[in-house]
């Protein structure tokens, strides 16, 4: 592979982005919010270093101190950029403001519709006929910044959830490593 920026990627679910970005860029690092196949499948098999910062579901979830942990693992690894792939916490602003147009994020909309945990389920509720998944910069702001490359997706009739993010994540497995790459070439 040709030398590229220090790659870290954020997961907390099935990493099927992950894995395509594996296939395609290096990876230095991936960072899990819990238990997830994305780290026990994915980067184990891929033995890429990995570490599991376990948040909690509760009131006393505190953000900075799961921030202050995946910041100091980011520094330990020399990190470059980040890739949040399916990452499902959200981050302290100080992240963005160390990383600064650094951070990118997958979503499943075509932002700026359908921002957040729902979007796959919103658009499917709006009764459009196209949706599709969005890279942009993260922000401290949610699923906002600025947008680097979207695909549009069809909602087929008798779409549920599932088999729409299904046809979402195609999309997303083909669209994030390229736009990585890109960005590695165009903006740094
Ligand atoms: C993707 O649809 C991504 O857009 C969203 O979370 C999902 C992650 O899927 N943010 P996977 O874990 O990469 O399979």
């Amino acid at each position: 592979m040709p030398k590229q920026p220090k790659l870290a990627v954020l997961v907390s679910g099935t990493g099927s982005n992950l894995h395509a970005i594996i296939g395609k860029l290096d990876v230095r690092c991936i960072i899990a919010d819990r238990i997830c196949p994305a780290i026990t499948d994915i980067a184990s098999t891929a033995r890429i270093p990995n570490l599991t910062i376990k948040r909690r579901f509760d009131q006393c979830f505190d953000h900075t101190e799961l921030t202050c942990k995946v910041l100091d693992t980011l520094k330990f690894f020399d990190i470059e950029v980040v890739a949040m792939a399916g990452f499902m916490t959200i981050l302290s602003s100080f992240i963005f403001k160390a990383y600064p147009n650094r951070i990118l994020n997958i979503h499943p909309s075509l932002l700026p519709d359908f921002k957040g945990a729902h979007a796959v389920c919103d658009a499917l509720a709006s009764g459009r006929k196209i949706t599709g998944c969005t890279v942009h910069i993260a922000t401290e702001q949610l699923d906002a910044g600025t947008i680097l490359a979207q695909q549009q997706v069809p909602i087929l009739e008798g779409d549920t959830i599932e088999t729409l993010h299904e046809r979402i994540k195609i999309a997303e497995r083909q669209l994030y490593p390229k736009t990585i790459a890109q960005f590695f070439e165009e903006y740094l």
